[in-house]
């Protein structure tokens, strides 16, 4: 483990934090699942036993016409194929991708498979995968529930398609919607339904006001076609909400009963679309449908609470020159995003209550930020988010981290750009007055093709730590 040095302590809780030196993460989770005290029937099959966890965990997107449709698991000689391969890919927990740790709090929608299913693809295979009989095959409990059921009051499409640049693997393109309301609402639950699902890799939702128009409109212009090329979010510097998002699979969300985010006619939905091109690339026009109630309903306002942390990403070692130093980092992103963002990283320096001393001990290879949020009033929360950019390695919010009764919010341990997600919680969560809440991120520069100092922004290469709770409004 590893100490920070520190000249300046302002908030007691930051002491706390480094006399325990767990703003770093521990990587433990990455390692693969431990399948030794699991047991197992002696000789699993492909139709008794392996088919039932495929069919429940694997096939919805592993299907003719479905993002990882180059690896069908519809038809038993497949998969019976791929046995070493599917093997490998769920006992280093790489399949189903879902990134939340064991430890997490309890999550809607885990994709993850119990030690029990990992021990039983892995046994199967190390058998020589046999079919067994098909008399023996019984459906998986979890198929019988039906996703929930929703309104289609507004749908949100494009009018006329995007076409994605031919030359790419990946497409990140934020498209606008104006909302078609003529009163305000609330919005109580969301559908994304791909246009081009074999390309659909996520897609997140962000609600702007008013005020943002203008500079939708001229991202929307820039070049000429539907949309505007974004990566790490929109790159509108305006007040926006995160309402939520969609990974391959998902099944379309309810908000809690009783809730809604609320919205009015003047408002713009934004869209951040992420295509990946491994096996087409067709223009799209995916859609939106969203369940609306009236105003008058008098729901209970959802809102969400943005928490962020600094980021200050050090060169790699053997990595050297002006690219590593942090006024050079500074000048390029105001270049590139304006005056503003040059003031981003020391506005959250200060937020933290932190100097730049406090990561004075960060390497490229393992560079990490935190933050302390207390809590002026409580607060109940729904679901969480957390959002990195492609140098992150692990992710985390917790509360009441230096306390009796820590909770994992969202526990992270391998960082995958290409899964983030919006998840709601199993059980809503009530956080008190004087809480702390902590967001941490860990970064390894390396990973970079193009290593420098790197400190917040929304392109490719630049970073974040932020994080959004869904809430009621306080
Ligand atoms: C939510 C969608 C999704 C689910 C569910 C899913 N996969 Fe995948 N899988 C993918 C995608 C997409 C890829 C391509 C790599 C990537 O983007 O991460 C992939 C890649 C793979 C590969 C590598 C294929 C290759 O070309 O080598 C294997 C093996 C695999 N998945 C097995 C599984 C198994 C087994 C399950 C179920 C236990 C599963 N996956 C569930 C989306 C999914």
């Amino acid at each position: 483990m590893r100490y920070f040095i520190l000249s300046c302590l302002i908030f007691i809780s930051s002491l706390a934090v480094l006399a325990h030196g767990d703003a770093e993460h521990d990587d433990d989770e990455t390692a693969a699942a431990d399948l030794s005290s699991v047991s197992v029937p002696a000789h699993p099959t492909y139709h008794e036993h392996v088919r039932p966890i495929i069919e429940a965990s694997c096939v919805a997107c592993h299907s003719d016409g479905q993002i990882a449709g180059y690896a069908p698991f519809t038809l038993a000689e497949d998969v019976v194929w791929a046995a070493q391969d599917i093997k490998f890919h769920v006992v280093n927990r790489l399949m189903p991708p879902w990134m939340p740790s064991r430890a997490n709090r309890p999550l809607q929608n885990d994709r993850s498979l119990s030690d029990e299913e990992i021990a039983i693809i892995a046994a199967w295979a190390d058998d020589g995968a046999p079919l067994g009989d098909p008399h023996d095959y019984t459906p998986s409990a979890t198929d019988a529930v039906s996703p929930a059921e929703m309104r289609a009051d507004l749908t949100l499409q494009l009018d006329e398609a995007y076409a994605p640049a031919a030359d790419a693997l990946d497409d990140y393109r934020c498209f606008a919607f104006e909302l078609y309301v003529d009163a305000p609402q609330f919005i109580t639950g969301y559908e994304f339904i791909p246009d081009v699902a074999k390309m659909a890799h996520h897609s997140i939702f962000y609600l702007f006001d008013e005020g943002a128009e203008g500079a939708i409109q001229s991202r929307d212009n820039a070049d000429g076609r539907p949309g505007w090329s974004c990566h790490g979010g929109p790159g509108i510097a305006s007040e926006r909400k995160g309402i939520g998002g969609w990974t391959p699979g998902a099944s379309p969300v309810l908000f809690p009963a009783g809730t809604g985010f609320p919205i009015k006619p003047s408002q713009q939905i934004v869209v951040q679309m992420h295509y990946n091109f491994w096996t087409t690339n067709q223009p799209d026009r995916s859609r939106i449908v969203l369940q609306l109630e009236s105003a008058e309903s008098e729901l209970a306002e959802l809102t969400d609470v943005p928490l962020a942390a600094p980021v200050e990403i050090p060169c790699p070692a053997g990595v050297e020159g002006p690219q590593c130093e942090r006024e050079r980092a500074l000048d390029r992103v105001a270049e590139q995003y304006g005056a503003d963002a040059r003031a981003v990283p020391d506005r959250l320096l200060r937020r933290c209550g932190q100097s730049l001393e406090v990561y004075a001990e960060n390497t490229g290879e393992n560079a990490r930020g935190y933050c302390d949020y207390p809590i002026q009033r409580s607060l109940t929360i729904f679901g969480v988010f957390g959002h990195m950019h492609e140098l992150g390695r692990s992710f985390r919010l917790e509360l009441n981290p230096d306390g009796e009764e820590p909770l994992l919010l969202l526990d992270i341990p391998r960082w995958d750009f290409h899964w983030q997600d919006h998840y709601l919680f199993v059980e809503p969560l009530q956080i008190a007055q004087g809480d702390i809440l902590r967001i941490g991120c860990v970064w390894d520069s390396a990973l970079s093709e193009d290593p420098r100092y790197v400190v917040w922004g929304e392109g490719t290469s630049d970073e974040m730590c932020f994080g959004t709770l869904l809430a009621l409004k306080p």
